[in-house]
């Protein structure tokens, strides 16, 4: 079986917080993550991660996942994967895959590519470079007239070495029991003093095995960050990468400024999305949409002809042709059914609200389950809490909440009921039935006259 092992000890000084560096986010994701989700869409399961610097935030996040195995001290690439050696020697057979874990892009095609190419030419190392521009700070490929011949560092390199634009993306395939044989034969002596993976290239050509370059069609696969403005770069590069497919699916996008969406994200044809607008985790939003501008929507599920203006929901769902904004906030667990609209300043939690529901201004309805065409009044509050538990509120189809209710729960509404505004409910109103709580309105004529009567003006 093949294997695939991931670099991730590295603590990445520059980015200035006690963070793995595989841990920093690209568009919300750890680029670890990134690199993980390669191996899997590549078919490899068997993968051991090897942390170092701050190991537990690593293993906290994989949890049962995948192995890890714990670098002490870094001293190196070549170093760290020995580190995978007690996993290596499970299954000897196959090959195994070496990746960093701070170089997001690297892709399935690329594997699978890499991994055809590697068993074709019988190698026990192929190395997987990319052609760029700027070659600064990576490895070069020392090609001969028949091949690679090894790979230098650009601190160990010649100037005449450090022109060469083909460098090591820092992926690798190995012939796995060849890996185990190479990893004990790499020394320390260069400009580093580190144990480079990088020199089982010319030691298994020294050996007389075969070693070998894959050049990946996507020059992506190189990059990494080793400071915020290279995360930046990173976070650009997905953004736009994850903007333009959907544009191709028929998204549309009058101005893309500050419109974050995460990979996992699906939007149907026809939908805008408008400035500043994040979309995250599992979200699916259907066609003919419009999102934005100022939403941040999160695992919430939208169906098709929804139009949200300045809203943030969160774990919820949304059907069809329902409009909500400005300034709404959907809190988890919320489902608002189809042709229900929400207006400026209401909260929602935790509850279902109904067909065509209306909830037109300055509301929080929590715990609650509305029928459908209700209307609810301006400032309607369920006291959904009364300091120790939590009660559910049931408002039944058509009723009408009339303004500045507080309805106490657990209390319920019945259908087609009315209550009357600045009502305080604090038991169950009947089907049909008026509920009214007013005290009497004093008047007292010419009160301010006397009470100003002394004052100069
Ligand atoms: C390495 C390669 C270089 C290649 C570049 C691609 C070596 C010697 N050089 O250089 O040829 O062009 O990657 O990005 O391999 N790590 C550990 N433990 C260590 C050292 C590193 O886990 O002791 C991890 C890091 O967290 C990182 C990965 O290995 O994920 C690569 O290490 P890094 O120090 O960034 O290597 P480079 O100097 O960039
Ligand atoms: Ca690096």
């Amino acid at each position: 079986m093949n294997n695939a092992v991931i670099l991730a000890g590295g603590q990445g000084k520059r980015m200035k917080a006690p963070i793995p560096k595989p841990m920093f986010r690209v568009l919300g994701e750890p680029m670890l993550e990134w690199v993980l989700g390669a191996c899997e869409d590549a078919g490899l399961q068997n993968i051991c991660v090897i942390t170092g610097y701050e190991a537990d935030q690593i293993r906290n996040y994989l949890g049962d996942r995948c192995e890890t195995a714990y670098q002490a001290e870094r001293l190196g690439t070549g170093h760290a994967v020995m580190q995978a050696i007690p996993f290596l020697q499970k299954d000897t057979d196959g090959n195994t895959l070496v990746l960093c874990g701070d170089a997001p892009f690297i892709d399935s095609e690329t594997i699978r590519g890499s991994l055809e190419h590697h068993v074709a030419e019988q190698n026990a190392v192929t190395v997987i470079t990319a052609s760029v521009e700027q070659p600064f700070g990576y490895g070069r490929i020392l090609r001969t007239d028949n091949g690679i011949s090894g790979i230098v560092e650009e601190k160990d390199a010649t100037p005449e070495q450090r022109k060469i634009t083909e460098i090591n993306s820092g992926c690798y395939w190995f012939r796995t029991a060849d890996l185990i044989e190479l990893l004990g034969e790499i020394k320390n002596d260069n400009a580093q003093k580190e144990y480079y993976l990088t020199d089982t290239v010319a030691i298994a050509l020294n050996d007389g095995l075969r070693a070998g370059a894959f050049c990946s069609q996507n020059p992506d696969v190189v990059l990494g960050a080793n400071d915020r403005k290279g995360l930046l770069t990173l976070n650009t590069a997905a953004r736009m990468a994850v903007l333009e497919k959907h544009m191709a699916n028929g998204v549309g996008f009058t101005c893309t400024d500050g419109i974050i969406i995460e990979r996992s994200v699906k939007i149907g044809a026809g939908t805008e999305i408008l400035p500043n607008t994040i979309l995250r985790g599992n979200t699916v939003i259907g066609e003919n949409c419009v999102i934005g501008p100022n939403c941040v929507i999160e695992n919430t599920e939208i169906g098709d002809e929804v139009e949200l203006n300045t809203v943030q929901a969160y774990d919820s769902r949304i059907d069809a042709g329902v409009k909500i904004g400005p300034f709404v906030h959907i809190r988890p667990d919320s489902h608002i059914c189809s042709g229900a609209k929400i207006g400026d300043f209401v909260e929602i939690k935790n509850s279902e609200i109904g067909e065509g529901t209306l909830i037109a201004h300055l509301a929080y309805l929590g715990d609650s389950d509305i029928g459908k065409k209700v209307n609810i009044g301006c400032g309607c509050v369920t006291v959904n809490f009364d300091g120790i538990k939590k009660s559910r509120c049931e408002i039944g189809d058509y009723a009408f909440v009339g303004c500045n209710n507080n309805l106490i729960a657990p209390v319920s509404l019945g259908k087609y009921s009315y209550t009357a505004a600045g009502a305080t409910i604090t038991t169950d109103v009947p089907d049909y039935a008026l509920a009214i709580d007013r005290g009497t309105l004093h008047i007292k004529e010419g009160y301010t006259l006397r009470k100003y009567a002394k004052k100069k003006d």
